[in-house]
Protein backbone atom coordinates (compact mmCIF):
# COMPACT_ATOMS: atom_id res chain seq x y z
CA UNK A 1 0.00 0.00 0.00
CA UNK A 2 1.47 2.98 -0.55
CA UNK A 3 1.81 5.68 1.92
CA UNK A 4 0.70 9.31 1.37
CA UNK A 5 3.20 12.04 2.89
CA UNK A 6 2.70 15.90 3.13
CA UNK A 7 5.74 17.57 1.77
CA UNK A 8 4.88 20.25 -0.30
CA UNK A 9 1.47 22.30 -1.22
CA UNK A 10 1.35 20.59 -3.93
CA UNK A 11 1.22 16.98 -2.72
CA UNK A 12 -2.60 17.32 -2.08
CA UNK A 13 -4.91 18.02 -4.64
CA UNK A 14 -7.69 20.64 -4.33
CA UNK A 15 -10.12 18.59 -3.92
CA UNK A 16 -8.10 17.14 -0.87
CA UNK A 17 -8.00 20.43 0.39
CA UNK A 18 -11.30 20.66 0.27
CA UNK A 19 -12.03 17.78 2.35
CA UNK A 20 -9.30 18.82 4.63
CA UNK A 21 -10.99 22.63 5.42
CA UNK A 22 -14.50 20.81 5.77
CA UNK A 23 -12.90 18.71 7.69
CA UNK A 24 -11.05 21.51 9.87
CA UNK A 25 -14.46 23.62 10.19
CA UNK A 26 -16.10 20.32 12.02
CA UNK A 27 -12.95 19.39 14.20
CA UNK A 28 -12.43 23.08 15.29
CA UNK A 29 -16.24 23.34 16.24
CA UNK A 30 -15.69 20.48 18.55
CA UNK A 31 -12.75 22.19 19.99
CA UNK A 32 -14.28 25.25 20.98
CA UNK A 33 -17.56 23.75 22.45
CA UNK A 34 -15.60 21.32 24.85
CA UNK A 35 -16.58 18.00 22.93
CA UNK A 36 -13.55 15.35 22.79
CA UNK A 37 -13.18 14.35 19.27
CA UNK A 38 -10.32 11.51 19.54
CA UNK A 39 -10.17 9.03 16.76
CA UNK A 40 -6.38 8.56 17.00
CA UNK A 41 -6.44 6.61 20.26
CA UNK A 42 -3.00 4.57 20.57
CA UNK A 43 -1.85 6.45 17.56
CA UNK A 44 1.89 8.23 18.03
CA UNK A 45 3.84 11.29 16.41
CA UNK A 46 7.10 11.62 16.83
CA UNK A 47 7.94 15.35 15.91
CA UNK A 48 11.88 15.98 14.46
CA UNK A 49 12.79 19.23 15.26
CA UNK A 50 16.09 20.42 14.13
CA UNK A 51 15.37 24.07 14.16
CA UNK A 52 13.06 26.22 16.96
CA UNK A 53 9.31 25.87 16.41
CA UNK A 54 6.68 27.10 19.14
CA UNK A 55 3.53 27.49 16.91
CA UNK A 56 4.17 24.13 14.65
CA UNK A 57 5.56 22.22 18.05
CA UNK A 58 2.59 23.64 20.45
CA UNK A 59 -0.32 22.58 17.19
CA UNK A 60 1.15 19.08 16.74
CA UNK A 61 1.57 18.23 19.87
CA UNK A 62 -1.30 19.56 21.56
CA UNK A 63 -3.83 18.36 18.20
CA UNK A 64 -2.36 15.27 18.77
CA UNK A 65 -3.38 14.90 22.29
CA UNK A 66 -6.87 16.29 21.88
CA UNK A 67 -7.34 13.23 19.30
CA UNK A 68 -6.73 10.92 21.82
CA UNK A 69 -2.91 9.92 20.24
CA UNK A 70 0.26 10.84 21.88
CA UNK A 71 2.81 12.55 20.09
CA UNK A 72 7.02 12.30 21.11
CA UNK A 73 9.54 15.26 20.60
CA UNK A 74 12.82 14.73 19.20
CA UNK A 75 15.33 17.38 18.42
CA UNK A 76 18.55 17.09 17.06
CA UNK A 77 20.75 17.76 20.47
CA UNK A 78 18.56 15.34 22.22
CA UNK A 79 18.97 12.38 19.42
CA UNK A 80 21.50 10.55 17.65
CA UNK A 81 20.47 12.70 14.63
CA UNK A 82 23.07 15.24 16.48
CA UNK A 83 25.82 12.62 16.36
CA UNK A 84 25.36 11.98 12.62
CA UNK A 85 23.39 8.91 12.67
CA UNK A 86 22.32 8.63 8.68
CA UNK A 87 18.92 10.09 8.34
CA UNK A 88 17.79 7.04 6.13
CA UNK A 89 18.63 4.29 9.26
CA UNK A 90 17.10 7.17 11.76
CA UNK A 91 13.87 7.10 9.06
CA UNK A 92 14.05 3.07 9.53
CA UNK A 93 13.79 2.98 12.68
CA UNK A 94 11.45 5.68 14.06
CA UNK A 95 9.00 4.43 11.39
CA UNK A 96 8.79 0.97 12.90
CA UNK A 97 7.42 2.86 16.30
CA UNK A 98 5.19 5.31 15.73
CA UNK A 99 2.35 6.15 13.16
CA UNK A 100 3.59 9.19 12.22
CA UNK A 101 6.50 12.02 11.34
CA UNK A 102 6.88 14.98 11.48
CA UNK A 103 10.06 16.71 10.58
CA UNK A 104 11.60 20.19 10.65
CA UNK A 105 14.85 20.19 9.07
CA UNK A 106 17.02 22.73 6.98
CA UNK A 107 17.63 21.19 3.34
CA UNK A 108 14.21 19.49 1.48
CA UNK A 109 16.56 16.69 0.49
CA UNK A 110 16.63 15.38 4.19
CA UNK A 111 12.74 15.32 4.36
CA UNK A 112 12.41 13.59 0.90
CA UNK A 113 15.17 11.16 2.11
CA UNK A 114 13.08 10.33 5.52
CA UNK A 115 10.07 10.14 3.43
CA UNK A 116 11.81 7.71 1.13
CA UNK A 117 12.88 5.52 4.15
CA UNK A 118 9.74 5.68 6.24
CA UNK A 119 7.08 2.92 6.75
CA UNK A 120 4.57 5.82 7.77
CA UNK A 121 3.24 9.63 6.57
CA UNK A 122 5.81 12.07 7.26
CA UNK A 123 4.65 15.92 7.51
CA UNK A 124 7.04 18.60 6.50
CA UNK A 125 7.05 20.97 9.77
CA UNK A 126 9.25 23.57 7.63
CA UNK A 127 12.13 22.96 5.78
CA UNK A 128 14.27 25.83 3.99
CA UNK A 129 12.10 25.07 1.09
CA UNK A 130 8.80 24.39 1.88
CA UNK A 131 5.97 25.31 4.60
CA UNK A 132 3.09 23.82 3.58
CA UNK A 133 1.04 23.15 6.70
CA UNK A 134 1.79 26.67 7.41
CA UNK A 135 -0.11 27.87 4.13
CA UNK A 136 -2.44 24.96 4.94
CA UNK A 137 -3.87 27.30 8.03
CA UNK A 138 -3.32 30.48 6.26
CA UNK A 139 -5.70 29.62 3.01
CA UNK A 140 -8.25 28.77 5.44
CA UNK A 141 -8.31 31.49 8.05
CA UNK A 142 -8.31 33.87 4.47
CA UNK A 143 -11.97 31.86 3.36
CA UNK A 144 -12.82 32.01 6.96
CA UNK A 145 -12.93 35.34 6.72
CA UNK A 146 -13.37 36.26 2.95
CA UNK A 147 -15.20 33.32 1.48
CA UNK A 148 -13.59 31.63 -1.43
CA UNK A 149 -9.78 32.93 -2.57
CA UNK A 150 -10.30 31.50 -5.93
CA UNK A 151 -9.84 34.39 -8.55
CA UNK A 152 -8.42 36.97 -5.11
CA UNK A 153 -4.82 38.81 -5.35
CA UNK A 154 -2.74 37.83 -2.99
CA UNK A 155 0.66 40.17 -2.34
CA UNK A 156 3.87 38.46 -0.99
CA UNK A 157 6.29 41.01 0.24
CA UNK A 158 9.95 40.43 0.97
CA UNK A 159 12.23 37.42 0.70
CA UNK A 160 11.71 34.65 -1.68
CA UNK A 161 11.85 31.91 0.93
CA UNK A 162 10.31 28.91 1.93
CA UNK A 163 6.31 30.66 3.03
CA UNK A 164 6.53 32.61 -0.30
CA UNK A 165 7.00 29.03 -2.05
CA UNK A 166 4.74 27.14 -0.46
CA UNK A 167 2.05 30.31 -1.39
CA UNK A 168 3.16 29.87 -4.81
CA UNK A 169 1.99 26.42 -4.78
CA UNK A 170 -1.00 27.05 -3.02
CA UNK A 171 -2.15 29.80 -6.03
CA UNK A 172 -1.55 27.53 -8.63
CA UNK A 173 -3.87 24.82 -6.81
CA UNK A 174 -6.72 26.86 -5.54
CA UNK A 175 -6.74 29.36 -9.05
CA UNK A 176 -5.59 32.95 -7.16
CA UNK A 177 -2.74 35.67 -8.35
CA UNK A 178 0.21 36.10 -6.16
CA UNK A 179 2.20 39.20 -6.58
CA UNK A 180 5.87 38.69 -5.16
CA UNK A 181 8.08 41.82 -4.59
CA UNK A 182 11.43 40.99 -3.25
CA UNK A 183 14.59 43.25 -3.21
CA UNK A 184 17.61 42.12 -5.64
CA UNK A 185 19.43 38.78 -4.63
CA UNK A 186 16.65 37.25 -2.80
CA UNK A 187 13.92 36.63 -5.54
CA UNK A 188 11.72 33.52 -5.44
CA UNK A 189 12.81 30.13 -7.12
CA UNK A 190 9.89 29.64 -9.08
CA UNK A 191 11.03 26.39 -10.96
CA UNK A 192 8.30 24.39 -12.66
CA UNK A 193 5.73 26.26 -9.87
CA UNK A 194 5.51 29.70 -12.19
CA UNK A 195 3.44 30.56 -14.47
CA UNK A 196 -0.09 32.61 -15.29
CA UNK A 197 -0.89 32.87 -11.16
CA UNK A 198 2.33 34.59 -10.53
CA UNK A 199 3.55 38.09 -10.79
CA UNK A 200 6.69 39.50 -9.70
CA UNK A 201 6.65 43.51 -8.75
CA UNK A 202 9.92 45.53 -8.85
CA UNK A 203 8.04 48.25 -6.20
CA UNK A 204 6.72 46.64 -3.14
CA UNK A 205 3.77 49.22 -3.80
CA UNK A 206 2.82 47.90 -6.71
CA UNK A 207 3.00 44.26 -5.98
CA UNK A 208 0.22 45.28 -2.62
CA UNK A 209 -2.06 47.89 -5.28
CA UNK A 210 -5.33 46.04 -4.68
CA UNK A 211 -4.49 42.98 -2.82
CA UNK A 212 -7.13 41.24 -0.70
CA UNK A 213 -4.06 39.92 1.34
CA UNK A 214 -1.00 41.25 1.87
CA UNK A 215 1.46 38.91 3.88
CA UNK A 216 5.23 38.80 4.91
CA UNK A 217 7.72 37.22 6.70
CA UNK A 218 11.24 37.43 8.58
CA UNK A 219 13.99 39.48 7.07
CA UNK A 220 16.25 36.38 7.72
CA UNK A 221 15.14 32.94 7.86
CA UNK A 222 16.42 30.52 10.23
CA UNK A 223 19.59 28.88 8.74
CA UNK A 224 20.36 32.93 7.11
CA UNK A 225 21.25 34.34 10.58
CA UNK A 226 24.85 35.16 9.38
CA UNK A 227 23.12 37.86 6.89
CA UNK A 228 21.10 39.02 9.46
CA UNK A 229 23.08 42.78 9.27
CA UNK A 230 23.00 42.62 5.33
CA UNK A 231 19.67 41.95 5.10
CA UNK A 232 18.18 44.34 7.66
CA UNK A 233 20.09 47.06 5.08
CA UNK A 234 18.65 45.14 1.79
CA UNK A 235 15.32 44.63 2.99
CA UNK A 236 14.18 48.17 4.59
CA UNK A 237 11.82 49.14 1.58
CA UNK A 238 10.31 45.96 1.94
CA UNK A 239 8.17 46.73 5.23
CA UNK A 240 4.39 46.46 5.33
CA UNK A 241 2.88 49.42 6.85
CA UNK A 242 0.11 51.72 7.12
CA UNK A 243 0.60 53.13 3.71
CA UNK A 244 0.90 49.73 2.09
CA UNK A 245 -2.08 48.59 3.34
CA UNK A 246 -4.11 51.49 2.19
CA UNK A 247 -3.27 50.55 -1.38
CA UNK A 248 -4.71 47.40 -0.80
CA UNK A 249 -8.04 46.44 -1.53
CA UNK A 250 -9.67 48.49 0.97
CA UNK A 251 -10.85 44.96 2.82
CA UNK A 252 -7.78 43.89 2.28
CA UNK A 253 -6.61 41.32 5.47
CA UNK A 254 -2.91 41.37 6.76
CA UNK A 255 -0.75 37.70 7.85
CA UNK A 256 2.17 37.00 8.96
CA UNK A 257 3.49 33.11 9.89
CA UNK A 258 5.12 34.38 12.85
CA UNK A 259 7.01 35.18 14.45
CA UNK A 260 7.38 38.61 13.37
CA UNK A 261 9.91 41.44 13.77
CA UNK A 262 7.93 44.81 14.60
CA UNK A 263 9.75 47.74 12.72
CA UNK A 264 11.21 45.12 10.66
CA UNK A 265 8.99 43.26 7.84
CA UNK A 266 5.97 45.17 9.28
CA UNK A 267 4.94 48.18 11.76
CA UNK A 268 3.23 47.70 14.88
CA UNK A 269 0.28 49.30 13.51
CA UNK A 270 -0.09 46.85 10.61
CA UNK A 271 0.48 43.69 12.57
CA UNK A 272 -1.48 45.04 16.09
CA UNK A 273 -4.11 46.65 13.66
CA UNK A 274 -7.81 45.91 12.41
CA UNK A 275 -6.87 44.23 8.66
CA UNK A 276 -4.63 41.78 10.87
CA UNK A 277 -5.72 37.85 11.39
CA UNK A 278 -1.98 36.66 12.60
CA UNK A 279 -3.98 35.38 15.87
CA UNK A 280 -6.31 33.73 13.33
CA UNK A 281 -3.95 32.32 11.26
CA UNK A 282 -1.71 30.58 14.42
CA UNK A 283 -4.76 28.93 15.91
CA UNK A 284 -5.56 27.42 13.06
CA UNK A 285 -2.68 25.57 12.68
CA UNK A 286 -3.93 23.41 15.34
CA UNK A 287 -7.22 22.43 13.19
CA UNK A 288 -6.07 22.29 9.98
CA UNK A 289 -3.46 20.34 11.15
CA UNK A 290 -5.68 18.16 13.33
CA UNK A 291 -7.84 17.53 9.84
CA UNK A 292 -4.19 16.56 8.24
CA UNK A 293 -3.92 14.23 10.97
CA UNK A 294 -6.86 12.35 10.57
CA UNK A 295 -6.61 12.33 6.93
CA UNK A 296 -2.99 10.87 6.99
CA UNK A 297 -3.86 8.37 9.48
CA UNK A 298 -7.89 7.47 8.56
CA UNK A 299 -8.42 8.61 5.03
CA UNK A 300 -11.16 10.42 4.42
CA UNK A 301 -13.62 10.04 7.30
N1 LIG B 1 4.89 29.83 11.89
C1 LIG B 1 5.61 28.85 12.46
O1 LIG B 1 5.85 27.79 11.88
O2 LIG B 1 5.99 29.12 13.73
P1 LIG B 1 7.04 28.30 14.61
O3 LIG B 1 8.39 28.52 14.03
O4 LIG B 1 6.91 28.91 15.99
O5 LIG B 1 6.67 26.85 14.60
N1 LIG C 1 10.72 31.74 6.93
C1 LIG C 1 10.77 31.50 8.36
C2 LIG C 1 9.50 30.89 8.84
C3 LIG C 1 9.44 30.60 10.31
C4 LIG C 1 8.15 29.96 10.72
C5 LIG C 1 11.95 30.59 8.65
O1 LIG C 1 12.18 29.64 7.88
O2 LIG C 1 12.66 30.82 9.63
Amino acid sequence: MSIKHYLQFKDFSREEYDHLFQRSVFIKQQFKTYQPYQPLKDRTLAMVFEKNSTRTRVSFEAGMYQMGGIAINLTTGDTQLGRGEPIDDVARVISRMVDVVMIRTFDHQIIERFAEYSRVPVINGLTDEHHPCQIMADVFTFIEHRGPIDGRVVAWIGDGNNVARSWLQAAKGFGFKLHVSTPPGFELQVGDDGGDHLKIFADPMEAARGAHLVTTDVWTSMGWEDETEDRKQKFADWQVDAEMMQVAASNALFMHCLPAHRGEEVTAEVIDGAQSVVWDEAENRLHTQKALLEYLLLGKV
